[in-house]
């Protein structure tokens, strides 16, 4: 636990880089505060001080990258799964990596990870909760939410933060073993677009269709007149329409 860190996931990425570091999977990094938080493509995580989770576990894929595929949907289930224990029940999910609560979002996911081809590959699982963070005294740049408005208490922070890292305890062996498919029709019941027409933004290429849920390996499934198409994380982001 550190208070001030520039990012959580970037911390654990240097632990992994200097090999004298013996991590374990399942270690966690904490920070009460990021300089540089960041979210995917660049984009940053704001939080006021206390008022959010934001933590990085390790957790290394001994068959590679490739056996990754769908971490960053797992992640939003487990998290789901420990807000529950809370009182929250009606958490979505929005592909690949963002948890939502009143169509607002609440949480984000930024996996990274260290390692070559065939090697075993060093993820880093990074989430960022919001607590306490009220969407009309701070403004992240998107509409929000937070558990403090939704729920009409703080919740004790350390006592969130242990279940959900109890909840990535138990999916995250069976998810290495297995991949996720196992865990798609979970997903699927949880997914915030669910059925409705979406909007894939890659670059400058848009993609509109109706979203059909997710397979094995968390490819969202988009269906057109010209059948399903897959799209995978990455580059993609999809917003509702
Ligand atoms: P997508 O992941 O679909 O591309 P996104 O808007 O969720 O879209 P991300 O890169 O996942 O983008 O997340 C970064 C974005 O999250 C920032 O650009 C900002 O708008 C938003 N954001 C930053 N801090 C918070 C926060 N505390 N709560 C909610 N949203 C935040
Ligand atoms: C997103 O919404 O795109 C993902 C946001 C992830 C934020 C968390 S906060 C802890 C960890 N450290 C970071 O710099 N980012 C993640």
């Amino acid at each position: 636990v550190e208070s001030v860190l520039p990012s959580t996931n970037t911390e654990m990425k240097k632990r992994i880089a200097s090999k004298r570091e013996d991590l374990e999977n399942g270690d966690v990094v904490f920070a009460e505060i990021q300089t540089d938080g960041r979210g995917r493509h660049g984009r940053s995580w704001l939080a006021p001080v206390g008022g959010s989770l934001t933590f990085s576990m390790y957790w290394s894929f001994p068959d590679g990258y490739q056996s990754m595929a769908g971490l960053s949907l797992l992640v939003g289930l487990a998290v789901c799964d420990a807000l529950k224990e809370f009182g929250v029940e009606d958490a979505e999910l929005k592909w690949p990596n963002d948890i939502y609560l009143q169509g607002k979002k609440l949480a984000g996911v930024l996996i990274e990870v260290e390692g070559q081809i065939g090697a075993t590959a060093h993820s880093v699982i990074g989430i960022g909760l919001n607590v306490c963070v009220p969407d009309n005294q701070y403004d992240v740049g998107q509409p929000h939410s937070d558990l403090a408005s939704y729920l009409g208490t703080i919740p004790d922070r350390n006592a969130l933060a242990a279940e959900i890292i109890k909840s990535l305890w138990s999916y995250l062996p069976k998810f290495t073993q297995q991949g996720f498919g196992p865990f798609t029709a979970y997903w699927e019941a949880l997914d915030l677009y669910a059925d409705k027409r979406i909007v894939l933004q890659m670059g400058e290429k848009r993609f509109s269709g109706i979203d059909r849920g997710v397979d094995a390996s968390g490819a969202l499934l988009v269906e057109t007149q010209d059948g399903i198409t897959r799209f995978h994380g990455g580059e993609v982001s999809l917003r509702g329409n």
